[in-house]
């Protein structure tokens, strides 16, 4: 098997990084836009191709949700047309994908956590642009595994922790939303997970939700934060109103995981248990 791992300097990428130098039994290429822009479909192509790659694990995106809605070509570019290429080289030697998606190709309106088959609907640029990446790389590359993720966290890069702790260096309070419901998602939970599919026997193509288990509101997530960090911050719940963005979110985005657990037997621990291990992890 030969992996190449993509956005490897991402949350994602670095805890890929970890699990694969750590337990797998493969050569594995790392990059990032500084190494292979994946908008150049040229090298794209020539870059799977010399190096025989097996596997890609695409880890790279644009991420940042409320920017995307002022930067929409970038954000396409790369959540979209990067897709393309990859799924291009790919299919060209045979080579396999596993990518990774979004809770907000959802538009929030479900009462029960969301089913790979349900109804997508994004509301933001950025949600649009993963879902127009899911189906360009079904189109181009069938034989690929995606995998929907959600409220990703870890000690590298930005994330909802990391501003909530440099928030508690400088506040007393801090305000952060109760109405969106979602589920926090160690990256670190997500990359063993997809370890599992990557060594598993069976290759199973399709579309796979993955978060943490159970389910939080921004503001109980925060809580948590603060309590297991130790600060002493208080905090004032508000709603999406008294918080405008850029971009609209989906108000409840629980992502359902019975199928990748039948079918990868993943297990997934608790969100709440996560966090403790992440914030150990950074040294709380
Ligand atoms: N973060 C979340 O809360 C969240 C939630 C749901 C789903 N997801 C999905 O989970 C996956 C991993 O997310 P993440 O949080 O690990 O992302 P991340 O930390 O933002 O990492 C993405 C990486 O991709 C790189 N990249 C951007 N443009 C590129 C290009 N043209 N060529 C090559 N690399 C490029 C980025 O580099 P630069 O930093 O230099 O741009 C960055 O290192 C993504 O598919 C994301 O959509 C994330």
């Amino acid at each position: 098997m030969k992996i190449l791992v993509t956005g490897a300097n991402g949350q994602l990428g670095n805890e890929l990084r970890r699990q694969l130098d750590k337990s797998f039994a493969a050569e594995v290429f790392y990059t990032d836009v500084d190494t292979l822009d994946l908008t150049d479909a040229k090298s794209v192509e020539a870059y799977v191709a010399n190096q025989e790659i097996t596997h890609i694990l695409n880890c790279a995106s644009y991420t940042a949700v409320d920017r995307a809605e002022e930067e929409k070509m970038q954000c396409a570019k790369v959540n979209v047309d990067a897709v393309k290429n990859l799924a291009m080289a790919a299919d060209a030697i045979g080579a396999r994908i596993i990518h990774f998606s979004t809770d907000y190709v959802f538009d929030g309106t479900n009462h029960r956590p969301y089913k790979e088959s349900d109804k997508v609907n994004p509301v933001s640029q950025y949600g649009t642009t993963k879902r127009k990446g899911e189906t360009a790389l079904l189109a181009l590359s069938p034989d690929s595994i995606i995998i929907r993720t959600a409220w990703l966290y870890s000690p590298y890069g930005h994330n909802f922790v990391k501003t909530m702790l440099s928030l508690a260096e400088k506040n007393d309070v801090v305000k952060v939303v109760c109405d969106q419901i979602g589920t926090p998602t160690y990256a670190r939970d997500l990359a063993i997970a997809t370890v599992k599919v990557l060594g598993s026997r069976q290759w199973v193509p399709g579309i796979y939700h993955f978060t943490n288990e159970g389910a939080a509101s921004w503001y109980d997530f925060a809580m948590a934060i603060f309590r297991i960090a130790g600060k002493k911050v208080s905090v004032v719940p508000i709603s999406t109103a008294d918080h405008p963005t850029l971009a609209s979110r989906p108000p409840f985005s629980i992502l359902d995981k019975t199928l990748i657990k039948a079918t990868y037997g993943v297990e997934i621990p608790h969100w709440e248990t996560a966090l403790e291990d992440c914030l150990k992890e950074m040294g709380y």
